[in-house]
């Protein structure tokens, strides 16, 4: 099978690619990514060599870059984004340029080329907005808050427009919240890691009592992987993690497992329309694939930890004041 990565350099994309080469003999992987900020060459060194794997530096606005691209596929997984929410509300055209723009352009060379090649649309649980009970199904309406989550929404629209219309073999999966090695620093988790590890002052927005639903990017490597063998087009698979806290308290554990204490904690200004809950239902992907996520959160915290504090000539090129720093949303009012 030749699978077309999009956005490949970043965080789950990076981890997909090393897990689906190492798990398939008979899968070759195109990468294609535009290496914004966010991506890292070093994502994919331990892959660079492997004959099966290949690397176009591309934007997926590109058409006829994207055209050449997917017609040597037989499947395109978009990754593919601008991901972080706080950027999105200091800037969101680029958002809308990547996300929405950038999926369009993918459809539309799917369309004008042979017609069977599948797209796999790496969504998230976002686009369904704030949740302050029970949880979203693959029904529920869309309610995006942030200018992110607005841009994935338009693309997800997109693919069940081209799926309706044009007959496209489109899937759409929504993940909650990622975690685990080669994420971004600039990202919750590995922020608080890199700054606890340097004794400075873990900034948390509002009072931390917002609830997110945490599931370690391996898990959701299997589950994608298990969408690409059985999903079936048109439909839409909701990924969750079943670990569902508060962020006070996640990040007090990352505290308690790095041996440090509560006191680096610093609740700051919150995010402008910080969404307060999300929660997935994903019996869908239970049920009908018999997907369930491996590993507990304890463990996977512990180990991404631990990544953490034994690759930093990973981060420290990246994990910049900037990265690491205030709310860039903050320096845009
Ligand atoms: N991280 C999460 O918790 C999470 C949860 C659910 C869904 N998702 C979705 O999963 C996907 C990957 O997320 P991530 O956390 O790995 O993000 P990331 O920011 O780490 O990686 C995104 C990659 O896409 C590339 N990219 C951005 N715009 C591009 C363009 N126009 N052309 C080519 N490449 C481009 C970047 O260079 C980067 O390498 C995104 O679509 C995101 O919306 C992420």
């Amino acid at each position: 099978m030749k699978i077309l990565i999009t956005g490949g350099l970043g965080f789950i994309g990076s981890n997909f690619i090393q897990y689906e080469l190492s798990k398939h003999d008979d899968v070759r992987i195109a990468n294609v990514d535009n290496l914004s900020y966010g991506a890292n060459v070093a994502n994919t060194r331990s892959v660079e060599k492997n004959p099966r794997y290949s690397f176009t530096r591309g934007d997926i606005t590109d058409r006829d870059l994207i055209a050449r691209l997917v017609s040597d596929a037989d499947v395109v997984i978009n990754f593919a984004a601008q991901s972080h929410v706080d950027r999105s509300i200091a800037d969101p055209l680029p958002f809308m340029k990547s996300n929405t723009e950038g999926t369009l352009s993918i459809l539309d060379a799917l369309r004008r080329g042979r017609g069977d090649v599948e797209l796999i649309q790496v969504s998230t649980d976002e686009v369904y907005g704030e949740v302050r009970e029970g949880s979203s199904n693959e029904q529920s309406k869309l309610n995006p808050s942030s200018p992110y989550a607005a841009s994935k929404a338009a693309a997800d629209l997109w693919c069940l427009a081209y799926h309706r219309t044009y007959g496209l073999p489109v899937v759409i999966t929504r993940c909650t919240n990622n975690f685990g090695p080669l994420q971004f620093p600039e990202k919750l988790i590995p922020k608080v890691i890199i700054r606890a590890h340097q004794n400075l002052k873990v900034p948390l927005y509002g009072e931390g009592k917002n609830v997110r639903d945490w599931i370690y990017v391996i898990d959701h490597c299997e589950a994608l992987d298990l969408v690409l063998k059985r999903g079936l087009p048109g439909q839409i698979y909701n990924v969750a993690g079943h670990n569902s806290l508060d962020n006070l308290i996640l990040v007090k554990m990352i505290l308690q497992l790095m041996g440090k204490d509560g006191s680096l904690i610093e609740l700051v200004e919150d995010r402008p329309g910080h969404d307060y809950r999300y929660s997935l239902d994903d019996s869908k992907l239970r049920r009908e694939l018999g997907w369930k996520p491996r590993h507990t959160l304890k463990d996977a915290l512990k180990s991404t930890v631990d990544w953490y504090l034994a690759n930093q000539d990973w981060w420290r090129p990246v994990a910049t004041e900037g990265v690491l720093g205030a709310s860039p949303w903050k320096d845009s009012r």
